[in-house]
């Protein structure tokens, strides 16, 4: 097969985490791929945080990330911004994650000049468009211009087929994010904010979704607040997201309390071996909802919805919404009942096997899995 020109495009922190270890991947095929990486910038310091981790220096950088970004800044940018570039290199395909708006504004950049899109982490879904927001939109949205899915579980495949995607251009690879995780977790790690918290049970806490700023995210802190109060060998770390309406929550309900630390972002590295320290994880992130239950950590997922059910079944997992009764309950059981801990702190690992950007590599050196086109 003549050489293909990949262009992976990324911008905000998960996308990149998951994507770096196929850049890598890809770049040590020179032989069979030029690899392009184009960030859109869409998270500025929590991207640079990644990028520096795994040693990726993009070829474009698309700078769009205004404090406080509405979804049309960010939508209109990357697809403004991104039209030149493509048209420049002409890639053979574009490859975008997950579903932030900036994989769904490239997605339909690429899908205007014909590129092929594969979808990394593809066919994740909660059927409910407005759960998470604007997320499950953007993924499904990035389905319907996909030429290759690479869906992390046998569930995800399940619900492209159910969609009426072909088979023959699904993929179960597993999901990149893991790939990373044997090489950070470290038994010789250690930190300062973990040697504060050394003695007491480590609680980590991550906020961000948009659906859940404002009063649920008041509701959420104030729930963990109270359960942290009534429990003494508790402490708390929480690296608070940069979006300025997190942070005002987080300060509002969670400052100027000894137990709960208010700490910057942490790189990858650091936050993965924060994970395995902790006794509990309460977020409504996505990837941790697949690092923790590698680790045998259990979650309290802060949302409504899932599209990762695989964790749930597991028992690592469980939804508690952001209702503040709730929380407050879920939080204290998992805190006061030794037998509901131990029942979800057992290690699975239901999102692949930390291999699954060789897998991708392979998929597309394959001339018979390309576009007859292209
Ligand atoms: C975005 C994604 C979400 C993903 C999340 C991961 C969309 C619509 N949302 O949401 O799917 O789960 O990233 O974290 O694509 N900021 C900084 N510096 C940074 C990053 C963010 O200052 O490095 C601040 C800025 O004020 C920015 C705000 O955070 O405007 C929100 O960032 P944005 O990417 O719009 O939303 P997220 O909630 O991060
Ligand atoms: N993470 C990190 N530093 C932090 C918090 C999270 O590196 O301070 C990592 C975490 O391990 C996971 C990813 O960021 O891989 C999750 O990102 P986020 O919650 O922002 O986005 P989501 O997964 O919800 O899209």
């Amino acid at each position: 097969m003549p050489k293909k020109k990949v262009m992976l495009v990324f911008g905000t922190r998960p996308e990149a985490i998951k994507m770096c270890p196929l850049v890598n991947e890809l770049k040590r095929h020179p032989d069979q791929f030029q690899t392009i990486v184009c960030v859109t910038g869409q998270h500025r310091e929590m991207l640079e945080q990644v990028l520096k981790v795994f040693h990726v220096v993009p070829d474009y950088n698309l700078q769009i990330m205004k404090p406080g970004q509405t979804l049309y800044d960010v939508t209109c940018n990357v697809l403004l911004k991104i039209r030149s570039v493509l048209e420049k290199e002409k890639p053979d395909c574009v490859l975008v994650h997950g579903d932030t708006s900036t994989s769904f504004s490239a997605a339909l950049a690429s899908f205007y000049q014909q590129i092929p899109v594969g979808h990394v982490e593809a066919g994740l879904r909660t059927h409910n468009l407005y759960s998470p927001f604007p997320e499950e939109f953007n993924r499904q949205a990035v389905d319907i211009i996909s030429h290759w899915y690479f869906a992390p579980t046998e569930q995800s495949k399940k619900n492209l087929l159910a969609e009426g995607k072909s088979e023959k251009d699904i993929w179960v690879t597993g999901n990149t994010g893991i790939d990373a995780l044997d090489t950070t977790v470290r038994k010789d790690y250690s930190h300062p904010d973990l040697q504060w918290a050394h003695g007491s049970r480590l609680i980590l806490i991550t906020a961000h979704r948009r659906e859940n700023l404002g009063a649920p995210m008041h509701r959420m802190f104030r729930a963990i607040r109270r359960v942290m109060e009534e429990h003494p060998d508790t402490k708390a770390i929480y690296p608070v997201h940069l979006n300025p309406k997190v942070q005002e929550a987080a300060e509002a309900e969670l400052g100027g309390f000894d137990r709960i630390r208010l700490i910057k972002p942490l790189d990858v590295l650091d936050f993965h071996n924060f994970m395995s320290a902790s006794y509990l994880i309460l977020t409504d992130s996505g990837g941790i909802q697949e690092e923790a239950p590698a680790l045998g950590k259990p979650v309290l997922v802060m949302r409504d919805t899932t599209e990762r059910p695989e964790g749930v079944k597991a028992g690592t997992l469980k939804l508690v919404g952001s209702n503040e009764e709730v929380i407050y309950q879920e939080f204290s059981r998992l805190l006061d009942d030794p037998k509901e801990y131990d029942a979800m702190s057992h290690a699975s690992n239901p999102y692949g096997d930390g291999h699954a950007s060789e897998r991708i590599a392979t998929i597309l050196a394959q001339p018979g899995n390309w576009p007859n086109n292209n």
